[in-house]
Order: C-alpha cells, then structure tokens, then sequence
C-alpha cells in the first residue's frame, strides 16, 4: 500500500471524542508510509489529547485555532486545504458530523473541511445511542450523498461502560479505506475472481499434504482490485491473513473445494486470478481414522486434482485469465508453456529458491523466497509473446502492476 500514500500530503482532522487517544497511533501509522502528515484538532479534543503530542508525532505544527497570534494564519485553512490529498477525520463526533452536513464552519477543523477538495474520509465514533439518534443518520446519509467516504464504527465496549456499535475501527483498518480514497477507480464495475493459498489433501483426519503459501500475494491482488473499485470475490485456501475489507471471501480446503467454488465464482466475471498454490496430487484414500504408526512403512498412492486453471482456459469467454507458476529452474519454459496450455492471457512466474538479491535474471540461481514473503521478484509472460521483467518489490505493489497490465490488455 505504501507506493499509494507515500509522499502524499495527509490531513488527520480530530474532534473531540474519547478515541482522540487512538489518532496518536494512526498519525504514526501513515507516517510510516512515507506520507507527510498534518492535524487539525477542535478545541474540545484538546481535552482528550494534547496537541503536543500530534506535534512531536508528525513534526509539524498543529491546526487549532483559526484566530491565533503570529504567523500567516489568517489564511491557514485555506492554504492546508489546497495543498492536502486526503483528509482522515478520526474520531469524528456527531458535533463535526452535523457541522459538515450543514456546511457550518465556525472553528479550524470545520472551516478547513469546507475549504477541501480532496477525498475526505470520515471516521464517527460515539456511543451508540448517539450513533443511532435519527439526527445523526441523517447527517450521515447527508454525507454519503456528498461523496464523503465512511468507515462505520465497529462494534464492542465504549469509553462510557456502555457496549455496542460506536468504536473507533483498528488504525490499520482506517488506513485501508484511507488508500482506497487515494487509489483511481480504474476496476470500477469489473468482476474480479482471485485464488490464494495453498490446498490441503487430507491422508487422514490429521494429518495432509500441502505447501507453504501464506495466501499474501492473492490477498494484495483482492485488495488491490477492492480499492480500485471492482467487485471483487476472493477464494482462499487455509491462511493466517485477515479477509480484505469490502471482498466476497469465501473458504476452501482442498482443490476439491477450490475447483466447485471456483466455477461457482465465474459466471459473468470480467477478471480471474488464480495466484492459489493448488495441489496437484490427493490421497487416493482418504483414512476415517488416525494411521498408527505400528503399521510401520506405508505407501501413499496419489491421484490427480483437476487443474481449474486449464478447466477455465478450456471455457474460456471474454474474460481476462490470469495464471501464476512458481518454478524451482527453467522458468521461462515452464512458464510459458502453461500459458499457452491453459490458455491464458498473462501468467506470472516466479522463480522460487533462497536468495533474494537484486540482480537481473541472466542466471538461474538468481532466486527469491517468494512463499510466505512480503515481496515477489516476479516475470510477466504475455500471451502476445512479451515478457517483463520486474524488480523484487512488496507484493502489494506487485498487485497493482499486475493490475495496470491487465487493465491495458
Ligand atoms: O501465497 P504466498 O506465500 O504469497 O506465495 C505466492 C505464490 C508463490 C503461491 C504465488 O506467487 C504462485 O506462484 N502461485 C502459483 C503456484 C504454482 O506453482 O502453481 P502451479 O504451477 O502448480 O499452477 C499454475 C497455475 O495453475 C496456478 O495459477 C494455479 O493456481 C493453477 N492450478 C494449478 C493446479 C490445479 N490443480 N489447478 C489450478 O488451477
């Protein structure tokens, strides 16, 4: 996510709520992306959190009074205002809230949110009383129409002893949407498909045979293709990752699953990724009890899975079909034979093994990792005969070159 919001200009616009506290810990969040961050605080959340500390967090000087001595601050608001990609209003209370609604400017947070015209992100956080009041809903229903972008609170225990729907979300959650507000709508309306993980073949009930994906580079891919604003659904295998925010994820342990809910999946779908590591191979027999060891040496017969990539490349329509290989030696070979195999329109190699350097892939032994990583060092194989060649980097940003490569086919 960081290649969207690094040397963006942030605002953290802060209202005077309990969760003033958590701001603290979102400004440090977004910093760490390498984007420049100011705040704005109302008077009242002052109370809360004082702005020195928003002033050590970001390094610059803190927006709070559109009447204070000294300076050019006449024009304070007007100036941030231009200058600023996104604004995040965290906390937002129902007092802020209704200001904006009605286009009420009479402190430094509401007169600098009039004077924006960059993606506004709105964070309300109460109690969940004030959340429900009819007036409330109505100004955030107000907002919507607005085109303010809303992250509902979540729900669970309130500051006031209360609990329900009201809390602040995660900083990182407010830091999703924050990068979904920043990335163009280039997807908007496609149907995106991706796979990601491994599979499991069960030999008995405990015990299966599988691979070390993590599922990271499916999960960017999904949450790439989500904030730039296609609708995207998500089929994984046993990972340890959080579903991405706003994607249809659905569960799948073996290919088995994979594959019923894979064509379940496709129909009308403009878009499929299959990034997933799906076995080849299943247990023949699947034991109904644990194998004891005391049976001493065995043998496992396997048979083979469908391959779900070439079932969709055999039905292929006008849908944009997108394969990975990892590969242990000749990747180009390998790679482009399942490309024309499978019928696909861009398969993306890796060449896995344990180094990591960054030198061009001349040499076979220049290998990367690649499973359970955060970055990819990966090759597009084009089905026109192009090959790119990319340097290692996030997956995250992986996914989105992957995503403006298929957006230019
Ligand atoms: O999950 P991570 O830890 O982030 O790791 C990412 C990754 C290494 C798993 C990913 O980048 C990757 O390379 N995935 C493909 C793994 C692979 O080697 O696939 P394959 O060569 O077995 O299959 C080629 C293609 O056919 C893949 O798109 C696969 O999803 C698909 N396939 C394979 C077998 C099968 N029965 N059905 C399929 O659809």
């Amino acid at each position: 996510m960081r290649h969207i919001i690094k040397d963006k200009n942030i605002v953290i616009g802060i209202s005077g709520g309990i969760a003033a506290y958590k701001s603290a810990e979102l400004l440090r969040l977004i910093k760490k992306q390498d984007a420049n961050v100011r705040v704005v605080m109302t008077h009242n959340a002052g109370y809360f959190v004082n702005p020195l500390t928003f002033e050590a967090l970001s390094g610059k000087p803190v927006y709070t009074d559109p009447f204070e001595k000294g300076g050019n601050t006449e024009i304070r608001h007007i100036e941030w205002a231009e200058n600023t990609d996104a604004v995040v209003l965290a906390p937002a209370t129902a007092n802020i809230i209704g200001k904006i609604a009605n286009g009420i400017a009479d402190d430094a947070l509401s007169t600098f949110l009039l004077a924006v015209t960059c993606p506004v992100l709105i964070c309300p956080s109460m109690n969940t009383n004030m959340y429900n009041k009819i007036s409330v809903k109505r100004n955030i229903e107000i907002l919507k129409k607005d085109g303010y972008f809303i992250v509902e609170p979540v729900s669970g225990e309130l500051a006031c002893g209360t609990s329900g729907q009201g809390r602040l979300p995660d900083p990182e959650q407010i830091l999703d949407r924050l990068v979904y507000c920043l990335c163009p709508k280039d997807f908007k309306d496609k149907r995106v498909v991706v796979t990601a993980g491994p599979t499991r073949e069960h030999i008995d009930p405990v015990r299966y045979i599988s691979n070390p994906s993590s599922g990271k580079m499916g999960y960017a891919i999904a949450r790439a293709a989500e904030h730039r604003g296609a609708d995207v659904t998500l089929i994984t295998g046993p990972v340890n990752l959080e579903p991405p925010v706003n994607v249809k994820t659905v569960s799948a342990v073996s290919a088995d699953d994979m594959a019923k809910a894979v064509f379940d999946s496709v129909e009308h779908c403009d878009i499929i990724i299959k990034t997933a590591a799906v076995a080849d191979y299943r247990p023949k027999e699947k034991a109904r009890q644990k194998i004891k060891k005391s049976l001493g040496e065995i043998t496992l017969i396997l048979q083979k899975n469908e391959d779900i990539l070439f079932k969709l490349g055999e039905n292929k329509n006008n849908h944009i079909l997108v394969g990975f290989a990892a590969e242990t030696q000749n990747l180009e070979e390998n790679a482009k034979d399942k490309l024309a195999r499978k019928n696909l329109d861009i398969i993306v190699g890796n060449l896995v093994g344990e180094r990591i350097d960054g030198n061009d892939y001349g040499n076979e032994d220049e290998k990367s990792p690649v499973f359970g990583m955060d970055t990819n060092k990966a090759v597009f194989f084009f089905r026109n005969g192009d090959t790119e060649y990319l340097p290692l980097m996030e997956k995250d940003m992986l996914a989105h070159v992957l995503l403006d490569r298929i957006r230019d086919l």
